[in-house]
């Protein structure tokens, strides 16, 4: 079963510059939580313990964050200020982490490929922690993946509508339905132009990857904007096997752009910090 989720976080930030200057985007917070507690609250949710992030330069604050802090906890002992803890001490109870480092930016599917050693040779998720994904009404988006994992065993990728002058932000793919929601990947593209797109149904950071995928990774070459890109590798994966597409049920913020990110904290502050669910 699948235990390991990948959370490749050493990109820059630079739409968020200044403030990720010094800090890592992925502790941006969304109203009193950083970016990357939400996507691990969300793999913890899906029953993957097992945390892996790629890090880089300037990112130590996402180690300092999933560890305890004594002088912290000792200052708010007996007070009532322990429940602003609890949540992520559930996650440091409950999750294992390992890091690594990406020295250099070349790409999604060459961080994703940088944590091979963290991965091994089994199937796990992938969360883009700057997608922030909730579904009030049910399970959440990992987790409606795993369950599909279990039943197909192949990758699985979550993808959304989006308005098709937006095609050129996203790989987008194209395919054939098989059940609702469901699209087996026929063809994908990455980040294209509006009249190049083969639909507007764009992955969004949430995946769950075949370990086949790392072979495939290697033997890709640059892509857009002279990177390796993991929509390249996917779509060989897609012609040599099988990769399905799925339409998540639940909604899904770009907190790597203000607009999203404004909309994110609106949302959280309503439905978790207003009801008391967001420690
Ligand atoms: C990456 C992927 C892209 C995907 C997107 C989802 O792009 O390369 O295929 O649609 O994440 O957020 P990025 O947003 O890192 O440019």
């Amino acid at each position: 079963m699948i235990k390991k989720c990948l959370f490749p976080a050493a990109g820059y930030g630079t739409r968020f510059l200044p403030a990720t200057k010094a800090m890592p985007k992925e502790m941006l917070p969304v109203v009193n939580k950083p970016l990357i507690q939400y996507g691990v609250e969300e793999a913890l949710d899906a029953g993957l313990n097992e945390i892996s992030i790629v890090t880089g330069r300037g990112k130590r604050a996402l180690e300092d964050h999933f560890d305890i802090s004594y002088e912290l906890e000792n200052q708010i002992k007996g007070t009532d200020k322990e429940k602003y803890l609890v949540g992520i001490r559930r996650l440091l109870d409950e999750c294992s982490f390992s890091y690594t480092r990406q020295t250099q930016m070349k790409g999604l599917g060459h961080a994703i490929l940088t944590g091979r050693p963290l991965i091994g040779d089994e199937p796990f998720a992938v969360v883009l922690a700057d997608d922030l994904c909730v579904n009030l009404d049910g399970k959440g988006v990992l987790e409606q993946m795993v369950d599909l994992y279990k039943k197909y065993r192949c990758t699985i990728v979550a993808v959304q509508e989006v308005d098709p002058s937006e095609t050129n932000k996203y790989g987008v793919i194209a395919g054939d339905e098989i059940g609702d929601g469901l699209i087996r990947v026929r063809d994908m593209v990455e980040k294209p132009a509006p009249e190049d797109a083969p639909s507007n149904l764009a992955i969004i950071g949430r995946y769950i990857l075949t370990p086949d995928i790392f072979k495939l990774i290697e033997e890709t070459e640059p892509g857009k904007g002279g990177e390796i890109q993991i929509t390249d590798a996917l779509l060989k994966q897609a012609k040599d096997g099988c990769v399905i597409a799925y339409k998540f049920k639940g909604q899904r913020f770009d907190c790597g752009g203000a607009e999203g990110y404004i909309e994110a904290t609106n949302f959280c502050f309503e439905h978790f910090y207003k009801t008391g669910k967001a420690y």
